[in-house]
């Protein structure tokens, strides 16, 4: 499995050392939240910048943002690598926000909240490299696992063979070793996992239980 531990939780005042914590996943998650599109706030793409002085991992960014089509840039040129955004936030059109991804050269996300249904996303599956299952309300860390997102999964999955597409699944929320594995089990490739790695001292260790559940 790939990993994807979330910062949300960690302590920014120092950040540095906390994202040195966690230097053997190979991709680090930054949830960005506008307290629009979900009622809290977090930080914007000067973080993404700030953390690519110090860290070449897979910048995997989770934009929970009204109206992404507007901010890709920012992130793409702070050194994003994967841009994932929200089908219910884009206010123009999401095949647009596709091409605007692809136009700025990093790897295409989108995501949905745990009540919209997952076949709103079947016209664009061709076109994405990585679609991202909330199995919390996005908005913030420590939440518990909504059993829901896994039929999500299977259906992804099952839609990725029949439509020969090459999308990464992604599953962000409540992640632990238990629910990492019954994601696994349904088709999931990647893990986002905030609390389950940075409550812990040994963060390397929280890792390496993740990617063999
Ligand atoms: C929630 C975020 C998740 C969350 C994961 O809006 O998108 O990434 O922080 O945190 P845990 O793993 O603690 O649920
Ligand atoms: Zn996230």
């Amino acid at each position: 499995m790939i990993i994807a531990p979330s910062f949300l939780t960690a302590d920014f005042s120092k950040l540095e050392q906390e994202i040195k914590s966690i230097t053997n996943s190979p991709w680090i998650h930054f949830d960005v939240m506008d307290g629009l599109f979900v009622p809290n706030k977090t930080y914007d793409h000067t973080i993404v910048l700030e953390v690519s002085s110090y860290s070449n991992q897979v910048f995997d960014v989770h934009l929970m943002v009204e109206e992404p089509e507007k901010v890709l840039e920012d992130y793409a040129n702070a050194g994003a690598d994967v841009i994932t955004f929200h089908f219910e936030a884009v206010k123009t059109s999401v095949f647009e926000v596709i091409s605007q991804l692809k136009r700025l050269d990093v790897r295409v996300g989108i995501s949905l909240k745990p009540s919209t249904k997952i076949e709103l996303l079947e016209p664009y599956l061709p076109y994405v490299d990585l679609v991202l299952v909330m199995s919390v309300e996005p908005g913030k860390g420590g939440q518990a696992f909504l059993p829901s997102a896994i039929e999500k999964i299977m259906w992804l999955n099952k839609k990725r063979s029949e439509l020969h597409c090459q999308f990464l699944i992604e599953v962000d929320g409540g992640i632990n070793v238990s629910t990492g594995k019954l994601v696994k089990d349904a088709g999931a490739d990647v893990l986002v996992a905030g609390s389950f790695i940075f409550n812990r001292t040994d963060r390397f260790k929280a890792i390496e239980e993740l990617e063999y559940v």
